[in-house]
């Protein structure tokens, strides 16, 4: 699949991208206005541009920490498993936490992380994905913040990979195959 040639049309300029940021940013900081500690968390791998781009914008005491997941199981499946290869390294219970996802497709990966944070009682969870496919959604679960909701297009950049490759791209960009 990877060995298939494709371009890579560009979808969203990495100064639109850089614009949602700075935009959003302010209402995370009016959310979360007074607190001690955020504690910031991005779901491994993707989220590892975005996470970087959204805290070096947040004017609050931010700490960061991961989770890193991993799917099973066919994804037009409900009832996907999904496994928590690395788990926080720090303790949540009683503090805001923000869940950074680069992508909601499905749905299962927010929603299954979503219940696991929240069983550890944190005093305020909120989520912000930098993009939404509503249209493939499974799982009953819908960001907080969304930089931009896209149609159901191959998209990859900005940390988003297609095969483990074209993470590095600074804006976001739509798959398409040249041949076949
Ligand atoms: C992608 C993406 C999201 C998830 C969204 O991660 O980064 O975390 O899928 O899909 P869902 O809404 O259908 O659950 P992937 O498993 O490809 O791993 P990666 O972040 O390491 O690229």
């Amino acid at each position: 699949m990877p060995d298939r040639p494709y371009v890579i049309d560009k979808l969203i300029s990495a100064k639109s991208i850089a614009a949602r940021i700075e935009a959003l940013s302010h209402e995370i900081e009016a959310e979360f206005a007074g607190t001690k500690k955020l504690t910031v968390v991005g779901l491994l791998r993707g989220s590892f541009v975005f996470i970087a781009d959204l805290v070096r914008e947040l004017d609050l005491p931010v700490e960061v920490d991961f989770v890193e997941t991993s799917s099973y199981g066919n994804s037009t499946e409900s009832s996907r498993e999904v496994r928590i290869l690395k788990d926080l390294r720090g303790d949540i219970e009683g503090r805001d936490v923000l869940v950074v996802e680069d992508i909601v497709d499905t749905g299962h990966t927010l929603f299954h992380v979503l219940n696991l944070l929240n069983s550890r009682r944190p005093h305020k969870l909120r989520t912000i994905a930098l993009l939404d496919k509503p249209s493939r959604r499974e799982a009953d679960i819908r960001a907080d913040w969304t930089g931009f909701e896209i149609p159901d297009e191959f998209v990859v950049g900005y940390g988003i990979d297609f095969a483990q490759r074209n993470r590095n791209l600074p804006y976001i960009g739509k798959v398409r195959f040249t041949e076949g």
